[in-house]
């Protein structure tokens, strides 16, 4: 371990993220009422150019009138790269309400897109005297976003979470193929008459983890497009989640109760974690830093991975 401490990130349940365009007001009241832990209202790529002006203030609306209940509040912002972007800032930190909770930048290439939006954040919380600072949450879904991937996660103290956009990713890296996240047709091993599918999101997956860990900043797994492929959904969030990712982004409702299922630390999980606990707890008090759990080794840092499973549940349960 460095002689610096890795620090926690939010303790704050990030299980699914659910959008919905903020075109279509329509589905805010189906949003609130949905299971998700976070709700993101969208101003970018969901809402046509046309729509951006009705779309900005059909969301401070919906902010500002709609029953959330405990459920962490978003915005998704337009990308730097636009002539929207400024407005979206301006308009939403002075027009909606304390409710708001989070902005979400997209298209995060380096450092300096999130001071951007930072500084001028900062002058209108001061200039309106918001009571709390607003948080950040942003999409790794360039080149330049993974390049930069550490410095992004260490960019502002408002940074909550990370997520990887696949289907911009792709298409930013050159990458040959229009699937939004999961295997891919033409990424795949071959032996012996038989083909193994592999992970083509697996590296950008774990260099956002390693970022954020190192940062204290939660990482999240992006969109599944094939809404109709649950397997596949499930699939892709169980990698994830194995990598270290703490959720999932949902585009259709039905994805909802999926990325809480995988992100919530099955009840087998917590007891097996608990009993590692309480094994390393035996050796200890009696002088040992390894012991034999069901036939396997434990040591002082299977109580650290065991710490981790037991955390999240406590986290999703409120503690
Ligand atoms: N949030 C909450 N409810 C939603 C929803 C959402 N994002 N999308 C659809 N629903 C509701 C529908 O209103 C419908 O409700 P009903 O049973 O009361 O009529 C039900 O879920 C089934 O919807 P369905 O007909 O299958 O979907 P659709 O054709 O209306 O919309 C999408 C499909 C993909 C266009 C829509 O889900 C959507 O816009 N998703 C989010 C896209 C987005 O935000 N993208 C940006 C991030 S990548
Ligand atoms: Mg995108």
């Amino acid at each position: 371990m460095s002689f610096r401490l890795q620090p926690s990130p939010p303790a704050r349940p990030n299980r699914c993220q659910l959008f919905g365009p903020g075109s279509r007001p329509a589905l805010f009241e189906k949003m609130a009422a949905s299971a998700a832990d976070v709700i993101n209202l969208d101003l970018e790529d969901s809402v046509a150019p046309q729509d951006k002006d009705q779309a900005r203030q059909t969301i401070i609306q919906a902010v500002n009138t709609i029953d959330w209940g405990k459920k962490t509040l978003s915005v998704r912002i337009n990308g730097l790269d636009t002539p929207y972007w400024y407005r979206d800032v301006v308009e939403l930190l002075e027009q909606a309400g304390n409710r708001l909770d989070q902005i979400m930048i997209p298209k995060v290439g380096c450092a300096a897109d999130v001071y951007a939006v930072d500084a001028l954040v900062t002058a209108i919380e001061r200039a309106k005297g918001r009571p709390r600072p607003i948080s950040f949450e942003v999409i790794i879904e360039t080149a330049a976003g993974i390049a930069h991937v550490g410095e992004i996660a260490a960019s502002s103290p408002r940074l909550q979470a990370m997520s990887l956009g696949a289907a911009d990713f792709a298409a930013s890296m050159g990458m040959a193929t229009t699937g939004i996240g999961g295997t891919q047709d033409n990424y795949y091993m071959h032996r012996e008459g038989q083909k193994y599918w592999s992970d083509p999101w697996h590296w950008a997956q774990a260099a956002i983890v390693a970022a954020c860990r190192t940062h204290g900043v939660l990482p999240v797994d992006g969109p599944f497009g094939d809404f109709s492929d649950d397997e596949g959904f499930r699939a892709q969030a169980l990698r994830s989640a194995t990598l270290g990712m703490v959720g999932k982004w949902a585009i259709h409702p039905k994805q909802v109760a999926l990325a809480n299922e995988v992100f919530t630390p099955s009840e087998t999980a917590v007891t097996e974690a608990r009993e590692i606990l309480a094994a390393m707890e035996a050796a200890k008090a009696a002088g040992q830093g390894a012991a034999t759990w069901k036939g396997r080794l434990i040591d002082i840092a299977s109580m650290r991975q065991a710490e981790v499973i037991v955390r999240q549940a406590e986290i999703i349960a409120g503690k």
